[in-house]
């Protein structure tokens, strides 16, 4: 059988998903606990990162060691890849010797090609387009402060990203209303934005977009890969930094979200991120136990 991949959150079904946040919360009450559980022991995992990190890479490394596996890093700078070596290659190379492939890639599609020549899973750890692994986690936090996300309204502020990107995915599959508030020209992609009309509505008014909301997330103006637009993008954005106004304009028990890293007082006021409704902190943990629960899903369950 082929391996399953999980290259964007579109490749688990809308009842996998939601049997993963469930475990994810599990997890988290067993990591915490301190019971012993090791379903990967021995299994190793390989982590590619051509962009830096901080959450991903600690959140995959130290949940393959609590699960009582390995995890190895891999940088283009250290490895063939950086020297060319195609991609096909070392997918079948390095899938041959591990049980789990993670990469943080710029293309997409350098992502969908190692995994078409990948024996074992491949999990997209942040591609330009697409971040499904943050997405687990922001699906676990709300899920575990106010319940169901169906039917709720969520605010995308700032720039149609693969953070977006994925926002769009998963209103897809967890049946809630989005509204992305970006300026114009920043629109997400129209070829995913036309999968979804039903679901997403797209606005230059952040304040109208903020109204009743639940959930309100931004991300930065300017994403890994766009440094030299940083000046343009300050310019551009200017009027859609999350303040402590647009937040109330939203329901009075809205959560705030950001996948992190932030820039205070760009995308976001210090105000708002290190408020109470701000769950930035919950979110970035939890990366830790949605990852492990894809993990056990992707090699436990799929591989039964
Ligand atoms: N949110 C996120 O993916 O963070 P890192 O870039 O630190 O991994
Ligand atoms: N959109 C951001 C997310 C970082 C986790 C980026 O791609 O840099």
């Amino acid at each position: 059988m082929p391996p399953r991949h999980f290259l964007t959150l579109t490749d688990l079904t809308s009842d996998e998903l939601k049997q993963i946040l469930l475990r994810a919360t599990e997890l988290k009450k067993i990591h915490r606990e301190r019971t012993q559980y090791q379903p990967l022991k021995n299994r190793v995992m390989a982590m590619i990162f051509e962009k830096s990190s901080t959450r991903t890479r600690v959140s995959f490394e130290a949940g393959m060691a609590q699960f009582g596996g390995h995890a190895l890093f891999l940088s283009p700078r250290d490895t063939q890849l950086g020297r060319g070596e195609p991609i096909e290659d070392s997918a079948r190379v390095i899938s041959s010797m591990v049980d789990v492939v993670m990469i943080r890639t710029f293309e997409h599609e350098k992502v969908t090609k190692f995994a078409e020549y990948s024996s074992v899973p491949v999990i997209n750890a942040l591609t330009d387009d697409y971040h499904p692994c943050q997405l687990l986690a922001d699906m676990q936090t709300y899920l575990e402060h106010r319940g169901s996300i169906e039917g709720k309204k969520v605010v995308w502020v700032g720039d149609g990203n693969n953070m977006c990107n994925s926002y769009i995915n998963a209103a897809h599959l967890l049946n809630f209303e989005l509204t992305v508030a970006c300026p114009k020209g920043y629109e997400p992609a129209s070829k995913i934005l036309e999968q979804h009309q039903d679901r997403v509505t797209v606005t230059q008014d952040i304040k109208k977009a903020a109204t009743d909301a639940d959930l309100i997330v931004t991300d930065v103006f300017a994403s890994m890969g766009q440094e030299e637009e940083q000046e343009k993008r300050l310019q551009d954005f200017q009027g859609y930094q999350v303040t402590q106004h647009i937040m109330s304009l939203a329901k009075s028990d809205a959560l705030f979200m950001h996948c992190l890293p932030a820039h205070r007082g760009e995308e976001v006021a210090a105000d708002v991120i290190d408020a109470k409704d701000s769950v930035v902190w919950d979110e970035a943990e939890n990366r830790l136990h949605a990852q492990k629960a894809l993990l056990e899903f992707l090699l436990c369950e799929c591989e039964e």
